[in-house]
């Protein structure tokens, strides 16, 4: 499966797997763990697949050791995983809680002692439920809050990690958590959706720059933006504004400010025009715009819109223009969502055109599909091997055009809860058996393994 193409990536390619706190760990209320916002929104009836909540997920909690076995078994350099603000900071403010903090210690050691590079994300979506009680992330002192954590995290373990990523998908934190409410907290307010969104980028300069600050070495530091396309559907004026609107909403006005300092002016004018600003004080674009290391791209498919909708409207119930995602007639996951590796080429191509100089790292990858594991386990997941083989080699090729990219973290090491989705979707290149937890590597994890050994000539 396209061995030849993902040969092209270079020895020094950094392969990994990824996961975050919520999504694995369990051992929700232990150790002085405080509910975040996660543990709230699940449940509200109605929000979560079946009711699904985080409590066990896969117990990673109580089972690191064995995992990270599991990870060196797949042959990989990195692990990419995300610490709990309310297990190290219970309530979001105050004191470092030691017992939950020791948690993450304890992970760094076991990967450093297998040889497995760990690779630390601050924010991974669990913000602690009385910040959100305070306002959120569209309340600015949020931000600050997440750099006096970010600070508690970076203090104790940056004496051995070097790679640190500030938030996760900060679009899907403002935009699903605050506007379209499919996502915790569950809010359905525009305006408090920019908010978030600046505050959210705000929080990352100020914790950018207190670590870069304290840094004993030098350290790669960055931020994971889940990024598509968004081309028109067809050249019409109408659906060329669309997918301007659609790129300028997920991809230029979180990298605008973070690397030319600004807020891309069709950007504010299309908020002025809907009677919304964001909330932006003097010098934030100048902590905002800190330089950083590496851009994290979480990539899982692209787009075409159109600024007319199924039933023919160009406008929606409150007056705005239409943004409307065209179906792609394409193969699907089981999100649903079109498979598109040439596009993944596309989007890495630009990056490198738009924003030069920026190293990439695709923290995150990888499908779901309906998985039928045998007796054992096993499950022979053609689909996702071959999801993340056309993937790798639209990678390779992004990087024969030019594309500065250093790595890839495979989304995910193993099946979890997939946030609004519950338990029902399936992500892992390691199956979960929930009942038993016990996991059992799908043949994607095998294909990984003996591809990351292949690159190396092993
Ligand atoms: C991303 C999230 C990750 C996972 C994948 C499928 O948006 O960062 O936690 O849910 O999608």
């Amino acid at each position: 499966m396209n061995p030849i193409s993902t040969l092209a990536l270079p020895p020094s390619f950094t392969w990994g797997v990824a996961t975050s706190s919520y999504q694995i760990e369990g051992a929700a209320a232990e150790d002085g763990r405080t509910p975040s916002i996660w543990d709230t929104f699940c449940r509200v009836p109605g929000a979560v697949a079946d009711g699904d909540n985080g409590d066990v997920a896969c117990d990673h909690y109580h089972r690191m050791p064995e995992d990270v076995a599991l990870i060196k078994s797949l042959g990989v350099d990195a692990y990419r995983f995300s610490v709990a603000w309310p297990r190290v900071q219970p309530r979001g403010r105050g004191p470092v809680n030691e017992a939950g903090l020791a948690f993450y210690d304890r992970l760094t050691d076991e990967l450093l002692g297998t040889g497995i590079e760990p690779w630390v994300t601050l924010y991974h979506w669990d913000l602690p439920q009385e910040l959100e009680d305070a306002g959120g992330w569209p309340n600015r002192d949020t931000a600050y809050r997440f750099a006096d954590y970010a600070m508690l995290v970076f203090d104790k373990l940056s004496d051995r990690v070097s790679n640190w990523t500030t938030l996760n998908e900060p679009w899907c934190s403002a935009w699903l958590g605050y506007c379209v409410g499919v996502h915790a907290p569950g809010r359905k307010d525009f305006p408090a959706a920019i908010a978030a969104m600046h505050h959210l980028l705000l929080g990352h300069g100020l914790a950018t720059q207190r670590m870069r600050a304290a840094a004993p070495r030098e350290m790669a530091l960055g931020i994971t933006l889940n990024l598509g396309t968004a081309d028109p559907a067809t050249d019409s004026p109408a659906d060329r504004d669309a997918a301007r609107r659609a790129d300028g909403m997920g991809l230029r006005i979180y990298l605008d400010p973070l690397r030319k300092g600004e807020y891309p002016a069709d950007m504010v004018e299309d908020l002025t025009a809907r009677g919304t600003a964001i909330p932006l004080q003097d010098g934030d674009l100048d902590i905002i715009a800190t330089p950083f290391d590496v851009l994290g791209v979480n990539f899982y498919f692209g787009q075409d819109f159109s600024g007319t909708d199924e039933q023919g409207n160009t406008h929606d119930a409150e007056g705005h223009p239409v943004v409307h995602s065209v179906p792609l007639n394409l193969p699907r996951t089981a999100m649903n969502w079109p498979i598109t590796p040439e596009r993944f080429t596309q989007l890495l191509v630009r990056l490198h055109r738009d924003y030069p100089g920026l190293p990439v790292v695709v923290t995150e990858n990888g499908a779901a599909f309906d998985d039928a594991a045998d007796a054992t386990g096993f499950v022979a997941d053609e689909d996702r091997t071959s999801y993340l083989a056309e993937h790798l080699a639209a990678v390779a090729a992004a990087r024969e055009q030019g594309a500065d990219i250093r790595g890839y973290f495979a989304w995910s090491l193993m099946d979890n809860f997939e946030w609004a989705e519950g338990y029902a979707k399936r992500f892992g290149i390691v199956h979960v058996d929930y009942a038993t937890q016990v996991r059992t590597p799908k043949q994607s994890a095998l294909w990984y393994r003996d591809t990351i050994g292949r690159v190396r000539g092993a």
